[in-house]
């Protein structure tokens, strides 16, 4: 549904996206991360044709974006819908107009538009509040009639530019909702960037991260996230922040750290890739190890598998190195971590 191919993109001297080559598949929901400056947006004005490539192919249901102009590429845009961080609502308008608004534009008669308004503002949840004006109506409500309105042309593509950073974790959670809701629904294709890992691990199918406008790495959310010392994996589950107060008392000198004598210990990191914690447990204790020794954990079930990581704090080196070994013994990841 959409296919990005050896996508280019040079501003000046800048090189703000290279070689990226991305394909989703319709009724899926991707998620693109990266760094500030990774290229995100300019990856999504590249999509809307806003931006238009330095080189390679955006091609939506078959339609190569970077072929079309004028009103070509204003017939590829209707099959896109655009949700973005803030809504910029017509405060003038209610919430019925406003999501009528692109249908006018588009010269659909009104008793035709204000029938699909309506209909829209129904799924979206807001069927009780079509004459409410956007002063009226909540960030989440807002947001709502903003989606909305993205459906107005019947789009196949749905693309989210930070759709929830502005919202608190309850409204985000249904926007969520609603945005899954959709795809189910309609089957819609969405591509959703977002700087939330827990977005991306909530609704996405799959995950793209840019890093200074490559793709760092790409792939099904199961997959990517229980890749054993992945940075991605890492961030997409991460442990706890761990007080240093917590940490097992070092015995060894060896785990003393410079003249001043700061006292290090031994952290050993387990991925839960493939294994489950159980195993884990069971290899660990064969040499010794309990589950007292676990300093953080970050577990989920992700289709049906364990996915995160377990961090274990040990006294000596010794121990750290033959609980590292067991692990590795039984097909099970670990590293040092620092
Ligand atoms: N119109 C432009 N002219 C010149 N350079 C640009 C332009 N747009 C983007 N860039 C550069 O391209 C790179 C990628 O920018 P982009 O806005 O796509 O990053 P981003 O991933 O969206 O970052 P953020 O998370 O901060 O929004 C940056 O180095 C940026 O300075
Ligand atoms: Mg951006």
């Amino acid at each position: 549904m959409i296919e990005l191919r050896g996508l280019r993109k040079v501003f000046g001297g800048t090189v703000a996206l290279e070689q990226i080559d991305l394909s989703v598949p319709a009724g899926e929901i991707h998620g693109i991360v990266g760094r500030s400056g990774a290229g995100k947006s300019t990856l999504i004005r590249c999509l809307t044709g806003l931006e238009r490539p330095t080189s390679g192919t955006v091609a939506i249901d078959g339609v190569d974006l970077t072929d079309q102009s004028g009103s070509g590429l204003r017939e590829a845009r209707r099959s896109i819908g655009m949700v973005f961080q803030h809504v910029n609502l017509l405060d003038s308008r209610t919430a019925l107009k406003n999501v009528a608004h692109p249908l006018q534009i588009a010269g659909v008669s009104k008793a035709e538009r204000l029938a699909k308004a309506r209909e829209l503002l129904e799924i979206v949840g807001l069927g009780d509040r079509v004459d409410n004006y956007p002063a009226q109506l909540s960030g989440g409500q807002k947001q709502r009639v903003g989606i909305a309105r993205a459906l107005a042309a019947e789009p196949k593509v749905l693309l989210c530019d930070e759709p929830t950073s502005a919202l608190d974790s309850s409204t985000t959670d249904q926007i969520l909702g609603l945005i899954r809701s959709l795809r189910d629904r309609l089957g819609i294709t969405v591509l959703i960037i977002t700087h939330e890992m827990s977005v991306i691990r909530e609704i996405c199918d799959s995950v793209t991260l840019l890093a200074d406008g490559r793709v760092a790495k790409t792939g099904k959310l199961a997959e990517v996230i229980s890749e054993p010392g992945s940075d991605l994996a890492k961030d997409l589950v991460p442990l706890p922040p761990i007080s240093l107060d917590d940490r097992a008392p070092a015995e060894d000198t060896e785990a003393v750290d410079g003249a001043a004598g700061n006292r290090t210990n031994h952290l050993v990191e387990v991925a839960l890739a493939g294994t489950t914690l159980p195993k884990v447990l069971t290899s660990a204790q064969s040499v010794g190890v309990g589950a007292e020794a676990i300093l953080a954990g970050a577990v989920e079930t992700i289709e049906g598998r364990q996915v995160g990581r377990i961090r274990f704090t040990l006294a000596t080196a010794a121990e750290s190195k033959e609980l590292i070994t067991a692990l590795k013994a039984a097909g099970i990841y670990a590293e040092e971590a620092a």
